[in-house]
């Protein structure tokens, strides 16, 4: 069997040792693996990785030193041409021209997306890995990148911290999760934040303002506020000018961490989640499965149709949400 590997959409730390493990489990189960740089556009631009020798299958010394390396040396991109009918067609095309039987995308929730909508089109096998910061997707615990997102968020807010107390400050600092809370929360539990907001619950600033203002009475001289970016009441910026005027007791600072939170080396866990994952992914293929994403839950390896990983919205344990409330006093 030929498999094409490629990372797609926002990169996330521990794709390369994702495919590291889909190469080196592939070829030692005695299949080729194929390189795609660039995602999805990388399979309509015909864009494969070379090895030494210059040709497109990738070998065992490919990905030598690959799985603590952040980013991703196979590139990626977000297509808007592989969305179109014609795109899909495209894809289709190149994939049976290069001789590929199965693709393992290794993504979020629209590079999953892509894989259901290439299968209408393809007839060949799909099996994918989370790889996404946002950890979005059911169908897994954790997705490949969110523990070392969340440690870089966690020291930042540390640092942040010390001028925090130093000057007597609130800030505001904004995390990536575009419809998702889990970096946030994780983030606010982890760094001992004072308070979250997160899509997934309503963000009530005459409460936070009310919260506030007991803290302060109690004692606290610093105060850090961990906001998603996709809070419904808009990110760290807004939420700010909206507690200024409803009279947030503290001076207040903005901070936004950006994608900042998308680089750096992967955490171990991700190391080994992604190596984990892509091995089972390639497993899953050679067991002849198709149209689904690889997991890890409770430590086990779980396959989950593309369309369950994305449909529903993966909710935040409200235990987690209580604790930062219970601890924040
Ligand atoms: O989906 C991962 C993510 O990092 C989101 O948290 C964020 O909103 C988005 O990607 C940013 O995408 P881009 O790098 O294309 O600006």
């Amino acid at each position: 069997m030929r498999i094409g590997v490629f990372c797609s959409g926002g990169d996330a730390q521990g794709m390369n040792a994702c495919v590291r493990a889909v190469v080196r489990a592939g070829l030692t189960a005695g299949h080729e693996v194929v390189g795609i740089r660039r995602g999805y556009q990388g399979i309509l631009d015909e864009d494969f990785f070379l090895n030494r020798a210059s040709e497109k299958l990738m070998t065992l010394r490919s990905v030598s030193d690959w799985s603590r390396q952040g980013g991703t040396f196979l590139r990626s991109s977000r297509s808007d041409e592989f969305r179109s009918e014609a795109g899909l067609l495209k894809a289709a095309a190149v994939l049976a021209k290069h001789g590929i039987d199965a693709l393992l995308p290794i993504g979020g929730d629209g590079t999953l997306h892509g894989a259901v909508d290439l299968a209408r089109h393809w007839p060949g096998q799909i099996v994918g890995c989370p790889g996404t910061i946002d950890n979005d997707l059911e169908g897994t615990d954790e997705t490949i990148g969110f523990s070392t997102a969340v440690q870089t968020a966690v020291e930042a807010v540390d640092k942040i911290r010390d001028t925090a107390e130093s000057h007597e400050r609130m800030f505001v600092i904004e995390v990536m999760g575009r419809h998702s809370g889990y970096i946030a929360v994780y983030t606010a539990l982890a760094a001992a934040a004072e308070t979250v907001c997160i899509p997934e619950t309503p963000t009530n600033i005459a409460q936070i303002v009310t919260d506030l203002k007991s803290l302060k009475e109690r004692g606290k001289s610093s105060i850090m506020m961990i906001v998603a970016e996709g809070d419904e009441e808009g990110g760290a910026e807004q939420l700010n000018q909206q507690l200024l005027a409803a009279g947030c007791p503290f001076s207040t600072r903005v901070v936004v961490l950006g994608h900042l939170q998308r680089g750096g080396r992967p955490t171990p866990e991700d190391r080994l989640l992604a190596s984990q994952l892509g091995t089972w992914a390639v497993e899953a293929l050679i067991d002849n499965q198709t149209g689904v994403m690889a997991g890890r839950v409770g430590g086990e390896p779980r396959f989950t149709p593309f369309a369950a990983t994305y449909a529903r919205h993966k909710p935040i344990p409200a235990k987690l949400l209580e604790l930062v409330e219970t601890l924040a006093h």
